[in-house]
């Protein structure tokens, strides 16, 4: 049915149904499973969908805004992030998304955030909102691994055991990085880990960290390195057990006693940042942990 009458309602994440029908849209549209959060806790607290349902109670157009505090060159920012952006088929070129991205950054706007942030294959939707494509970059070089004080085991999220240990860990993290990332968001990370079966997760017991990484053409990728005390990139190479031949980061590598060269990142999607009068974007290069998509 493309012709009834639709209603409108924001902040539905409490109502079951209503999320369900979300997450069928988001199925639907990128084939992800975000009824996946039920097992971590739900979806993000702080998470504030705007939307169009029909009739018969389909979604059929949303997007979110959530609170998603950054750290960038050093200082705490409010920022907004921005997700879940789609509508039907059958409902697309009729102004609905265009609908929705007012309000939503309207209700952000009215709550004092101080940049906005999001993650696209459509940057134009955006740029007469104010936001900006940011240009991201990983951060290439060699490791001497430091010899291992003992073994890293890996983690499977399937496993109960293993959950809980990550989710303990992943809400008492310190931050990543001190010139960009994201603070603390649990749910967007083991999203994430389920998202792409290629990525692993390692804990070393001997320094209560958690590692999320890949081997890609020869190369080590660190996407996330989840503790409370940062140890440096030769401890945690040489605890995964690579030779540290060539490694990269995909964040911001300052708080690993490193200096990786950067060279450009692209993915499928660009990352767009709606500056405040403060910034936020910082200085020198930096990209979005992988783990912190959203
Ligand atoms: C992109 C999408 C959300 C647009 O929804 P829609 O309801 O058809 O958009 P609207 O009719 O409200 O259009 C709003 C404006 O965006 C423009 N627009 C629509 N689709 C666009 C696209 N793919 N790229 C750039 N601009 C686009 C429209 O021309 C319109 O501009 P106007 O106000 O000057 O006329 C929808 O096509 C969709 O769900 N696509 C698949 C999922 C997706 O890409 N989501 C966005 C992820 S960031």
């Amino acid at each position: 049915m493309t012709d009834g009458p639709l209603t409108f309602r924001s902040g539905y994440n409490h109502d079951r149904r209503s999320f369900l029908a979300l997450a069928d849209l988001l199925r639907d549209t990128f084939d992800i499973d975000i009824s996946r959060l039920d097992r971590f806790g739900g979806p993000e607290p702080s998470s504030m969908p705007f939307a169009w349902f029909d009739a018969d109670g389909r979604c059929v157009a949303n997007f979110s805004a959530f609170s998603l505090p950054l750290v960038v060159d050093g200082r705490i920012v409010r920022a907004a992030g921005y997700q879940s952006g789609a509508v039907r088929p059958d409902y697309r070129g009729r102004g609905l998304y265009g609908d929705l991205m007012v309000r939503a950054f309207g209700w952000a706007d009215a709550r004092g955030f101080e940049a906005g942030i999001l993650l696209t294959d459509k940057p134009d939707l955006y740029r007469r909102h104010g936001f900006e494509v940011v240009p991201q970059h990983a951060f290439r070089g060699q490791v001497v691994p430091k010899p291992a004080k003992g073994r890293s085991r890996r983690l499977s999220i399937d496993d109960d055991t293993d959950l809980a240990l990550m989710a303990d860990l992943l809400e008492s993290r310190c931050d990543l990085s001190q010139r960009f990332a994201t603070r603390r968001q649990t749910q967007t990370f083991l999203l994430n880990a389920c998202i792409d079966p290629d990525i692993r997760l390692s804990h070393i017991p001997a320094l209560d960290t958690i590692v999320a990484w890949k081997t890609e053409d020869g190369t080590l990728r660190l996407l996330d390195v989840v503790t409370r005390y940062m140890p440096d990139i030769a401890t945690i190479v040489g605890a995964l057990g690579d030779d540290g031949a060539a490694v990269e980061t995909l964040f911001p590598p300052d708080l690993l006693g490193w200096d990786g060269a950067p060279v450009p990142f692209s993915g499928s999607c660009v990352l767009m940042i709606r500056p405040g009068p403060e910034g936020p974007v910082p200085a020198g290069p930096f990209m979005l942990s992988p783990m912190a998509d959203f």
